[in-house]
């Protein structure tokens, strides 16, 4: 029986997040792998583990066996009651379905899910969240099978580096905001922005517009690299330098594009949103008119307001369209590594992920994330909407993490704006009628919120108009 040598036992170990034992215990450090719903997730070995537990409040431990599988943290989304609750026999038939046992769908894609995977598959779980271990392919298309209301989340096979806002990063941002006081030709620019535009645009890439036929953005789609191809050319048409950027096999490429500083410096600041969507289960069509359309239209709206003014910026900027986003925030977490291991100078990013839905009778609204994010950089988007777009109600959001984490975990000051101050309530939501034309998109939300994004940017970068 040679080859049996005996590994060190991997253990997964799941925390409630506290970012004082990742600062003291240096083989926590050495082996943490992310924040996954408020916990901080572990792989550690017994001799971590032993000298930690007296150190470490709660928590759970599950030994690891397979180290072939990726382990993925799959959440409950926080949806309003008016959408339905999650149903609990949806997760279980579809962790029956990875699990390889006896199910009833004879959909063809679910038939391929169950061959490919064997074993025990949930290694924990809470009411509203668990951790499975998948083969790698199945984690990266799980977001086409997972339940409505679920979101997946990869947990990395290496460990990653525990990254916080320096006071330093921080600091420039409440200099940023110390500064802010209402500026009419910031109002005038902001207010340049063209709701005809953005309708033109979201309806382009929902496939509305039906010459672009587009059908799908979902990463895997060729809807997704028609997109990727037409954002750049946009982007470029109104003097941005861009590029796709790919980061993972089989996935549509991120598309980032920068306005080089008229000063000589190094500092940047970033706008971004995710250009791909998910769809239906079982429904191939995905047009992501609300997740994330809208924020991909408001970038694209600001960059061409920026053209038609002719903005230049003292710093640099970077206008991203992320794809991967739905299945775990792939291609930010790769483009924000690549940032951090260049030491780029990020001041500040700012995600829009879901700008264009509220419940009818609502007032248009801006949320901002209430866990993940810097206070910081929210403090002085808040600040701004209250200056240019007061008709915005500007509130705290539980509905959580988009790509914006990311950039946040690897110590960038970081936020999100969203299209509500509580939970997610859009009935399209992931669904395959998330079209811009129906009740409850509100285009005039959309250009608010883009208004507060813009805002910020000029005033955070400093800019110059012509002559
Ligand atoms: C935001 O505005 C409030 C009210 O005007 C002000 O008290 C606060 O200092 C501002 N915050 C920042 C970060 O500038
Ligand atoms: C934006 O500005 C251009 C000229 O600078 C003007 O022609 C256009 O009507 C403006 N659009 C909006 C929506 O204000
Ligand atoms: C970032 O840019 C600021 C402003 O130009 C500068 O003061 C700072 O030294 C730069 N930091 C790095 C790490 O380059
Ligand atoms: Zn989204």
């Amino acid at each position: 029986m040679w080859g049996q040598a005996a590994l060190p036992l991997a253990l997964l170990l799941v925390t409630p997040h506290d970012p004082s034992v990742l600062t003291t215990i240096s083989c926590l450090s050495d082996s943490y792998r992310g924040q996954f719903g408020g916990n901080s997730v572990f792989i550690v070995d017994d001799a971590c583990l032993s000298s930690s537990t007296g150190l470490l409040g709660e928590g759970s431990v599950v030994p690891l066996d397979d180290t072939d599988r990726q382990l993925v943290w799959l959440e409950q989304e926080v949806v309003e009651d008016t959408l339905g609750l999650p149903s609990p026999e949806d997760i279980t038939s579809f962790i029956s379905a990875l699990s390889g046992s006896p199910f009833t769908a004879q959909d063809g894609e679910q038939q391929v899910l169950a061959d490919s995977l064997y074993g025990n598959v949930v290694l924990a779980e809470t009411a509203s969240s668990m951790v499975i271990s998948v083969a790698p392919e199945v984690a990266r298309t799980i977001d086409t099978h997972l339940p409505r209301f679920w979101k997946s989340a990869p947990i990395p096979p290496k460990s990653v580096p525990y990254v916080p806002i320096s006071s330093a990063a921080s600091q420039r941002v409440k200099e940023i905001a110390a500064s802010v006081k209402f500026d009419p030709v910031v109002a005038s620019i902001v207010g340049n922005l063209s709701i005809t535009q953005m309708r033109k645009d979201v309806r382009y890439l929902t496939g509305e517009d039906p010459s672009s036929g587009i059908v799908s953005r979902h990463a895997f789609s060729e809807g997704a690299l028609q997109a990727a191809a037409w954002l750049k050319e946009q982007f470029e048409s109104t003097g941005a330098s861009c590029e796709l950027k790919p980061f993972l096999r089989g996935f549509s490429p991120n598309v980032v594009c920068t306005y080089a500083a008229t000063e000589d410096t190094t500092e940047t600041m970033l706008l971004s949103a995710h250009y791909d969507s998910r769809g239906s289960f079982g429904s191939t069509r995905a047009p992501g008119g609300d997740d994330d359309g809208s924020g991909t239209t408001a970038l694209l709206a600001i960059a061409r307001t920026i053209a038609r003014k002719g903005v230049t910026f003292r710093k640099n900027i970077q206008l991203v369209a992320f794809s991967g986003e739905e299945q775990g925030l792939y291609g930010s977490k790769a483009y924000a590594r690549e940032m951090y291991e260049l030491g780029a100078n990020l001041t500040l990013m700012i995600q829009a992920d879901m700008l264009g839905y509220h419940a009818p009778g609502e007032p248009a609204q801006l949320g901002l994330p209430a866990s993940i994010g810097s206070v910081e950089v929210m403090q002085l988007v808040s600040n701004i909407s209250a200056i240019y777009s007061p008709e915005l109600v500007v509130g705290t959001t539980r509905a959580c993490c988009s790509d914006h984490q990311s950039f946040h975990e690897l110590g960038f000051p970081a936020t999100q704006v969203f299209e509500r101050a509580g939970p997610i309530a859009d009935p399209m939501y992931h669904n395959s009628g998330d079209l811009s034309d129906r009740e409850g998109y509100d285009f005039g939300q959309v250009r608010s919120i883009a208004k507060v994004q813009f805002a910020t940017l000029l005033h955070a970068a400093g800019f110059d108009l012509p002559e």
